[in-house]
């Protein structure tokens, strides 16, 4: 059986997000078809529409979400019709190099849904990060989904299937900050926040949100953050090394994305520090720095992909500290929209004005 249900669709580069309705084949061996909850709205939504990622359009957006397993594949056991699930977008193969290692959370094969959605007319559409969520039904490879407790806010821990994960997963995953630490983000939307309270679920000392939009630092504040630097004035750099003793930070973690950024990380952080980059670059960016200050300075460059997350692992963990009070998942929820709102979650995410805007179906 095709399921018809309304989703937003990007059709070609720049063009306003639309409503279509698409056609949701039921699941084969492997697949879970999800009913959706809620999805955030995330830049990367905004990078797919921009045709930063790549030219596959049409795009079916949305990849923030939380929904209820509906049906199965044949082979399914992960999970079962019923089940409340979080989406992610790295389903671990198990056997490659990675996973036979024991470091499923690098897996290089992960894998998506192996049958298409497409648009009435047969067009197939690229699912945003292999999920496509802002629609009523999705589907999904069994192992994008991970089964989480049913009470908690969907809107809230859905949240998790990207942007927050990313942002918590950069600092206590990547950055392996630890108690005593200094850490600094720079860039604190979504991304960022959630690095910021990942510090500080961590146990980082000092944990220095840097940001050009003065409303952004304010909540990062809220969420962790002990000391802010405003950069639209400016290079951070010094503040931040004044702020860590005239040293820098042993962590600082660029959740935007561009040259200027990752420079400005590079040097504000401690001889042997560590900078993790998980902001997402466009592919014209290129960065030149002296070869000899990479070798001088010591310590680690790393990419963040994900937070380098196990979903299995850390999405039930956090869910589990929310409830205790320990992190403050509901702070990152800015606003509860409907799916034909994505244009102007677009508009207000470009003006700072929201952390998350969250799309409830
Ligand atoms: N690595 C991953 O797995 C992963 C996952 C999700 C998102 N991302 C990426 O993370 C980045 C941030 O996503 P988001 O949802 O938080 O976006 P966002 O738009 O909500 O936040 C970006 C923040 O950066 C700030 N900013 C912009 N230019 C700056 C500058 N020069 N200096 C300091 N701050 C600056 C903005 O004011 C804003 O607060 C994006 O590139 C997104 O694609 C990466
Ligand atoms: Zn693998
Ligand atoms: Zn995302």
């Amino acid at each position: 059986m095709v399921h018809k249900v309304k989703a937003a669709v990007v059709r070609s580069k720049n063009a306003d997000v639309t409503l279509e309705t698409i056609l949701v084949p039921d699941p084969g061996p492997g697949e879970a078809l999800v009913d959706i909850l809620t999805c955030g709205v995330c830049h990367t939504d905004l990078h797919y529409k921009q045709g930063a990622i790549n030219d596959d359009f049409p795009f079916l957006l949305g990849h923030e979400a939380t929904g209820v397993v509906s049906a199965v594949g044949p082979d399914v056991t992960e999970v079962a019709p019923g089940d409340r699930v979080v989406l992610n977008w790295r389903a671990v193969c198990g056997e490659c190099r990675a996973c036979r290692r024991g470091q499923p959370q690098y897996c290089f094969n992960t894998h998506n849904a192996t049958q298409k959605m497409t648009l009435e007319d047969g067009t197939e559409l690229t699912a945003a990060l292999g999920i496509g969520a802002f629609a009523e039904k999705t589907l999904v490879a069994a192992g994008q989904c991970t089964k989480v407790d049913p009470d908690a806010d969907p809107a809230a821990v859905g949240l998790l299937g990207c942007g927050v994960m990313a942002g918590i997963g950069a600092a206590i995953n990547t950055g392996n900050v630890q108690r005593g630490d200094s850490v600094a983000v720079i860039g604190c939307g979504g991304v960022g926040v959630a690095a910021v309270a990942g510090a500080a679920l961590a146990g980082a000392t000092t944990v220095i949100a840097v940001d050009i939009d003065a409303k952004k630092l304010q909540r990062a504040k809220d969420l962790g953050a002990t000391h802010t630097v405003d950069s639209s004035a400016g290079d951070p750099v010094e503040a931040i090394r004044e702020l860590t003793g005239g040293f820098g930070a042993d962590v600082v973690i660029d959740a935007v994305g561009r040259p200027e950024t990752y420079k400005q990380a590079f040097y504000a952080r401690d001889l042997a520090g560590t900078v993790v980059l998980v902001g997402v670059p466009s592919p014209e960016m290129t960065l030149e720095l002296p070869l000899l200050d990479v070798f001088g300075r010591g310590g680690s460059l790393k990419s963040s992909w994900y937070g380098d997350c196990l979903p299995s692992r850390d999405f039930p963990t956090l869910i589990s500290l929310y409830r205790q009070g320990k992190l403050d998942l509901d702070a990152f929820v800015t606003e509860r929209i409907t799916i034909d709102q994505i244009e102007e979650a677009f508009t207000k995410m470009h003006a700072g004005a929201v952390l998350r805007s969250v799309v409830e179906l």
